[in-house]
């Protein structure tokens, strides 16, 4: 019986060191994941940063490696972007900077991106996946993302 009580027990241990190791490991990687979620499915930023092939779909190996915009505003615009940067990497944008401008639409010039760049409003925590999954984009990786 004792025999039976004490593996049960080391069994439980060894199962709740697991799942502790497994929630580290998991911290990074959701924290991309969430990044890219924001980036593909919320902040829609490929529709402007990634260009398209002539049926409207985005070129996959040009994923936000910025692009000409294909549309123009319907009223005569005092500023205006015709085209985006790339973003992948986030090259240029030291990490402070570039969630304040994801926070603010403010960037490191204290001024915002001219339209039709969204200033967006992301909270803290969201700014910093967004900026870690871009970051894991490269081509500049940063020190400890993970390469694709
Ligand atoms: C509706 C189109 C559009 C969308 C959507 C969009 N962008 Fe942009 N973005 C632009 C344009 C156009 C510029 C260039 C603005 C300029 O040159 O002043 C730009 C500029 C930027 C810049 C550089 C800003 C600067 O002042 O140097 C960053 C960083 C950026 N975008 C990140 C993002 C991210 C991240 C997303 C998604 C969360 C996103 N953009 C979504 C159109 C867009």
């Amino acid at each position: 019986m004792r025999t039976i009580v004490s593996t049960a027990t080391l069994w439980v241990v060894c199962l709740a060191l697991t799942l502790a190791n497994s929630a580290i490991a998991a911290s990074g990687s959701s924290k991309l994941e969430r990044g890219k979620y924001l980036v593909e499915q919320v902040g829609m930023c490929g529709d402007c940063h990634t260009p398209h092939n002539e049926k409207g779909e985005p070129i996959q190996e040009k994923t936000l490696r910025g692009a000409i915009l294909p549309f123009k505003p319907a009223v005569p615009m005092p500023v205006w972007a015709d085209k985006s940067p790339n973003i992948a990497g986030l090259p240029g944008w030291e990490d402070k900077d570039a969630i304040r401008f994801l926070m603010t639409g403010i960037a490191y010039n204290d001024l915002p991106a001219r339209p039709p760049m969204p200033q967006y409003r992301f909270n803290q925590e969201d700014a910093a996946a967004i900026m870690a999954y871009l970051r894991s984009l490269g081509p500049a990786q940063a020190e400890g993302y993970p390469r694709k």
